[in-house]
């Protein structure tokens, strides 16, 4: 089996623990900042990703974010570094809303190199690799080729960071309303850049995310033949966390950088 192959059987058994929870979790414990929660099944499949991927690369870095290492190492830039989100989209878990997925990266001298990502309750597994194309399931994936006015753009945001960040996600939210044919709000952010690589939505942003919410879907929209930058068209640096705009093939074609004053959370 290739890495990849091994990274991508043991997001099915992550998968195999999310759906053994009942219809609705209860959080167990909660984070800094408003109604940011963590539950027993986002550590249960930390641990449980921990032990799997120690076993398929024993030499590798391991960044959780249940273990909450956002600072970035320096010897992260250097050797293999698996950056995993054990459950993407917490608050859907929680409530029984899909999507939650399981996100996994495999960093290469601090870039993405792998990325698998598992939506466990439709049996979709997105997968790439650098250089070698992504994938959904068995089938190669592209990113869309329609200009943004003929594309749906996907929005997130959290509640838990200071009042500017969802002020700025709702003001461009209404910037990309005008120039698309609709928002939507998936609920995880790494399901979001994956349906941008399949082709169902043009654009993604959000103001404010940590490296596990993207660093695995980078890698396959970047494979989709898509782009993911910061917001204001900057490259990532892989190493902290960052505004994110990912972008299909049609979208990055024509304008689609918003008004500074947007991203600053102050409205034009
Ligand atoms: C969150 C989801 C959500 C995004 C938040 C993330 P979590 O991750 O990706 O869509 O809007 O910013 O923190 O907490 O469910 O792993
Ligand atoms: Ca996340
Ligand atoms: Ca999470």
């Amino acid at each position: 089996m290739t890495i990849k192959e091994e990274i991508m059987q043991a997001a099915y058994g992550a998968g195999e623990i999310m759906r053994s929870a009942p219809p609705a979790v209860d959080y167990a414990g909660s984070k800094t900042g408003h109604a940011n929660y963590v539950t027993e099944y986002d550590s249960r499949v930390q641990e449980y990703l921990l032990q799997r991927l120690s076993a398929v690369l024993p030499e590798a870095n391991f960044v959780g974010e249940e273990n909450g290492k956002e600072v970035f190492r320096e010897e992260y830039a250097k050797g293999y570094t698996f950056v995993v989100d054990p459950i993407d989209g917490t608050s859907n878990f929680m409530k029984a809303y899909r999507p939650s997925v399981t996100s996994i990266a495999l960093l290469k001298d601090g870039k993405p190199w792998i990325g698998v990502i598992y939506n466990p309750y439709t049996d979709q597994m997105f997968h790439a690799q650098a250089g070698c194309g992504a994938y959904e399931n068995d089938s190669r994936i592209f990113s869309s080729e329609a200009p943004l006015s003929d594309s749906l753009v996907s929005m997130g945001t959290a509640p838990y960071y200071e009042e500017e960040v969802s002020r700025s996600a709702f003001l461009l939210g209404h910037w990309y309303l005008l120039r698309s044919i609709d928002i939507r709000r998936s609920g995880s952010a790494a399901w979001d850049i994956c349906m941008v690589a399949a082709g169902h939505i043009g654009l993604f942003f959000e103001p404010r995310l940590c490296l596990w919410d993207f660093a695995a879907g980078a890698c396959i929209l970047q494979e989709a033949g898509g782009s993911i930058t910061a917001m204001d068209g900057t490259e990532l640096n892989w190493r902290t966390s960052s505004s994110i705009l990912a972008v299909s093939r049609g979208a990055a074609a024509g304008d689609y950088l918003p008004p500074r004053e947007l991203m600053a959370g102050k409205p034009i």
